[in-house]
């Protein structure tokens, strides 16, 4: 993706640099506009060195850095996939709302048809002013995307409302804003679940498995950089990503009961969850003590949730689970498929220590009519575009 990096006059700009350095290892093309006030902050070196282009800025000391003496602002506003100004400072909100073209960026700003995002960062003062809302609003008109400012403890010494959001989660949404969409997925709502969940034993310990939630948040990612609607049931303690619905849910119940109120009202869903087959039967209120001999715990099944989710399933609805097996992988996920009414399973061999945590995986889709060409091995985001992908082409418009 080319994405054209913003960053004007607010303390936060250091962070900026983070941000380009981060997008360029993650493959992007990044080039950087600097404001005269950013430039103040940041050196137009720092910001072409990480990212390997030249730093353009409104500034004579920055002519060494533009390539060509051509129309710049055009050029560049006809490059980007994508335009994301991080931080933004009061000011350029202003300008941008307003139509005013007082500098390179701001000129960009104005030509380009590529989507525009927008990670604020100012004294709480400042972001709460009606003047900012409005401008704030105003853009949102525009169909410009908004990383609301996190809370927390402000360079100027105040804490509250301004401080420029995770760097990581701006990079998850300038992800999905620039994404090209698939269009049989765009618009369509889509249940995803994912990570491990926890049983307690008593108020100290618990049974849990070893999925982290990577590979179904991937998953969500996926199908929202596609266009879906995606609304995640997570277990774990992965942050959740940009631009979805999440309902966190502990234990296997919890899960059952987020799952079933949202499914009737989803075209789909992707069900990557490890969901606990077992838990105790009672819940101690104290810490166990150890006892002397052989000591023995008692299980319960929990409720099956694919099960449920395929006997509700209604006809235009579709329903793709996993099967993480150690043996007999492919007539294991065949049966699966079956006994719970799914579209596709996607089988995921975990002998050897295979599957879990690591980074590169496969995954080979089971329909009805038997086993596809298998998907990977590729680490867990380009695998999970990769499924999104392959489902995207089966799945009715
Ligand atoms: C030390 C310092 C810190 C500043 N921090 C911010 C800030 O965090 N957010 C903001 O909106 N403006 C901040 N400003 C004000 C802007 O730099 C000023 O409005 C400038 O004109 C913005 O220009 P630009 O939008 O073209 O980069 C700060 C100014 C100074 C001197």
């Amino acid at each position: 993706m080319k994405i054209l990096l913003g960053i004007t006059g607010g303390i936060a700009a250091y962070k900026a640099a983070e941000l380009a350095r981060l997008l360029t290892n993650r493959g992007h093309g990044v080039r950087c506009v600097l404001t005269e006030a950013g430039a103040r902050f940041i050196t137009p070196l720092t910001l072409a060195s990480l990212t390997g282009e030249p730093c353009y800025g409104a500034n004579a000391d920055h002519h060494e850095w533009r390539p060509s003496p051509s129309v710049e602002h055009i050029e560049l506003a006809r490059w980007a996939d994508v335009v994301a100004v991080v931080p933004a400072t009061a000011n350029i909100l202003g300008q941008a709302a307003n139509g005013l073209a007082g500098d390179l960026l701001s000129t960009i700003l104005l030509a380009t048809q590529a989507p525009v995002l927008w990670a604020p960062a100012m004294n709480t003062a400042m972001w709460e002013h009606p003047a900012v809302q409005v401008n704030l609003e105003r853009l949102k008109v525009f169909g410009h995307t908004l990383v609301e400012p996190a809370e927390g403890m402000l360079a100027c010494g105040e804490e509250g409302a301004g401080k420029l959001a995770d760097i990581e989660f701006i990079a998850d949404a300038i992800r999905a804003v620039g994404s090209p969409r698939l269009p049989t997925l765009v618009g369509k709502k889509v249940l995803v679940t994912s990570g491990p969940t926890r049983e307690d034993l008593d108020p100290v310990r618990l049974l849990t498995n070893r999925s982290t939630g990577e590979m179904g948040i991937e998953i969500a990612r996926a199908l929202r950089d596609a266009g879906a609607e995606v609304h995640l049931v997570l277990g774990g303690d992965l942050a959740a990503p940009y631009g979805m619905e999440t309902t966190r849910s502990r234990t296997a119940e919890a899960m059952m009961g987020a799952c079933a109120g949202l499914w009737p009202g989803m075209d789909g869903c992707i069900a990557a969850a490890a969901v606990a087959d077992q838990k105790p039967q009672s819940v101690a209120a104290e810490k166990g003590k150890k006892g002397d001999g052989p000591e023995n715990l008692v299980l319960v099944r929990t409720q099956d949730i694919l099960m449920h989710l395929g006997l509700q399933k209604k006809p235009a609805q579709w329903l793709l689970g996993f099967a993480a097996e150690s043996e007999h992988h492919l007539e294991n996920a065949q049966v699966k498929l079956a006994k719970k009414n799914l579209d596709a399973v996607f089988v995921n061999d975990i002998s050897a220590g295979k599957g879990f945590g690591h980074q590169a995986n496969t995954l080979t889709p089971v329909l009805a009519e038997g086993p596809q060409a298998p998907l990977g091995p590729l680490p867990k985001d380009q695998l999970a575009s990769a499924l999104v992908a392959w489902w995207a082409a089966r799945v009715e418009p």
